[in-house]
């Protein structure tokens, strides 16, 4: 069943991606060569706890820390640590999520450790473009394949391969709720989108194939070729007016 929001709860939800908005703002200054992802989880938990919400991930099916980072072939899920550290060509994906009065929040980014090559700046680029082509089908009569295509379209025309082990979903007082939300498929398929929905929409998307598998950790989701791969996420509520993203704060 998918969980219609009333305007009281998209307001937490609201407020939790709110935090979530500054954490990535915290981002840009936290990645840098020499930063343990161990270093970057820590700052960004004591910043979600001070701002009186809770991590969303610590404790989810055991999993053990504030965030998710997800360094070169690691797709997501990746366990942060004190040995791994940041340098210079890397891309590391940033999986962040708060909860606020018992309502998620729940995005990602991919951001370059100096400079790297076009390609792999394209493959950033053409990532994040494919969730905001995504958010634009976010409308009550729209349907969930709608979503899935406009991703897919878009990284596929570009070259890149789409992972399919993962996928988006809805979210409320549950990280995961239903529908879930693919980043490939048809156009008009899927259920139809309602104003008071509210999704994590999450494309991940390689240099290579789509084909991924999981770590000995249990966790960590690498590419099969060893090739790179970007996660972008954001958190959209479909309103009466239209999308209403909840995970990004002005500028
Ligand atoms: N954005 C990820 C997701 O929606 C975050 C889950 S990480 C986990 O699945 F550790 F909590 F599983
Ligand atoms: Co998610």
């Amino acid at each position: 069943m998918i969980l219609l929001k009333s305007s009281r709860e998209i307001e937490h939800m609201r407020a939790a991606g709110r935090i979530l908005g500054e954490v990535k703002a915290r981002l840009k200054a936290l990645v840098r060569p020499g930063a343990s992802t161990k270093d970057i989880d820590e700052d960004i938990e004591a910043f979600i706890v001070g701002k009186g919400a809770a991590p969303a991930f610590k404790g989810y099916r055991g999993y053990p820390a504030t965030v998710c980072a997800s360094i070169n072939d690691e797709v997501v899920h990746g366990i942060p640590s004190a040995k791994r550290k940041l340098k210079d060509g890397d891309i590391i994906g940033l999986d962040l999520g708060c909860i606020v009065e018992g309502y998620y929040g729940d995005c990602a980014i991919t951001l370059p450790v100096g400079p790297v090559p076009e390609r792999v700046q394209e493959l950033l680029d053409v990532t994040r473009e494919s969730l905001d082509k995504a958010i634009v089908q976010c409308r009550a009569g729209s349907r969930i394949g709608d979503i899935s295509y406009a991703v897919q379209a878009h990284c596929e025309s570009h070259g890149f391969g789409v992972v399919r082990a993962f996928v988006g979903h809805g979210i409320g007082r549950a990280l995961h709720e239903e529908p879930q939300v693919p980043n490939f498929g048809e156009a008009g398929r899927g259920p139809v989108l309602k104003a008071g929905m509210v999704l994590a929409i999450e494309p991940m998307v390689t240099m290579g194939s789509w084909e991924v598998r999981v770590l000995e950790d249990g966790w960590t989701a690498v590419t099969v070729d060893g090739s790179l791969a970007a996660h972008f996420e954001d958190t959209i509520a479909i309103t009466a007016n239209g999308p209403e993203v909840l995970t990004r704060t002005a500028g």
